[in-house]
């Protein structure tokens, strides 16, 4: 069995500023962090699938260090469109192999339990939208065709509309071709995102893509493009991806908040099931 806990979109500030001057994320990435070091079995491995920082500078970073040090399995980043690259590979430390990639892009593979983590960089500098552009999309190709392990690949944008129009305006560009490439290659088992802040699941290239609801705030659910972008303070979460030789990978939707129980199943007396 192997276990991969991810979670998404921490957005990070410097201390004692919240996020939308609403948004407590670098409490509520702490909270996170609690709950994962709560589990039991612990993951294998901690993935964060970007936007680690809000608007990146040295004091985020230094947040993000100091909370993700926390996280006791190991940790795994990649970037988001909230952060910058270059500064999580000058500042940020035990979070993956991020000083690889040929280029300015974030990507690098690792074997991890039975599966391969196949970490994808979709930020495109001063922007929001997502792009991983021809070299990385070959780098993919090349690397997916190294192994055939179960293999979870990690993107901050997600491949697909989601049909929250404001968001889908700033998604992944090149999402067709990521899609075609995917389609070769049914090893994938997982495609991990973040990004829109909220729990979403759609189909992507014949594999199944999974997107984590941020540690902090959520997008709100608008499908009918009425409004301009909002965000609501509804449950934080992170994803359990659960992989078994018998089944591959299944994904659980974990809340970090508290709540009443588990309280145990029993039948009154006379009442039987
Ligand atoms: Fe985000």
């Amino acid at each position: 069995m192997t276990l991969i806990a991810q979670i998404t979109d921490l957005h990070i500030r410097p201390r004692g500023l919240a996020c939308y001057r609403v948004s407590e994320t670098n409490m509520l990435a702490e909270r996170a962090v609690a709950a994962l070091n709560a589990l039991a079995p612990q993951p294998d491995a901690v993935v964060v699938t970007g936007d680690l920082a809000d608007a990146p500078d040295e004091r985020e970073y230094a947040g993000v260090q100091r909370i993700l040090s926390r996280i006791k399995a190991p940790v795994f980043v990649i970037p988001g469109n909230h952060d910058s690259p270059a500064m999580m590979r000058d500042l940020l430390t035990g979070v993956g192999p991020i000083d690889q990639g040929s280029d300015s892009k974030v990507h690098y593979a690792v074997d991890i339990g039975d599966v391969r983590l196949v970490a994808l960089d979709s930020s495109v500098p001063g922007k929001p939208h997502g792009e991983l552009g021809s070299a990385q999309l070959a780098w993919l190709e090349h690397t997916l065709a190294e192994s055939d392990r179960p293999t979870l690949i990690a993107i901050h944008h997600p491949p697909a509309a989601t049909g929250i129009a404001h968001m889908d305006r700033i998604g992944l560009k090149d999402s067709d071709a990521l899609a075609a490439l995917l389609s070769r290659n049914s090893h994938v088992e997982r495609i991990m995102c973040g990004h829109i802040h909220r729990t979403i699941i759609a189909s992507v290239g014949g594999t199944v893509m999974t997107l984590a609801p941020s540690t902090g705030h959520q997008v709100h659910l608008d499908i009918a493009d009425r409004e301009p972008g909002r965000f609501i303070m509804e449950p934080p979460g992170f994803f359990l991806h659960h992989h078994t030789r018998g089944s591959g990978v299944v994904s659980h939707l974990a809340y970090i908040e508290a709540f009443p129980g588990p309280f145990p199943f029993f039948a009154d007396e006379g009442v039987s099931w």
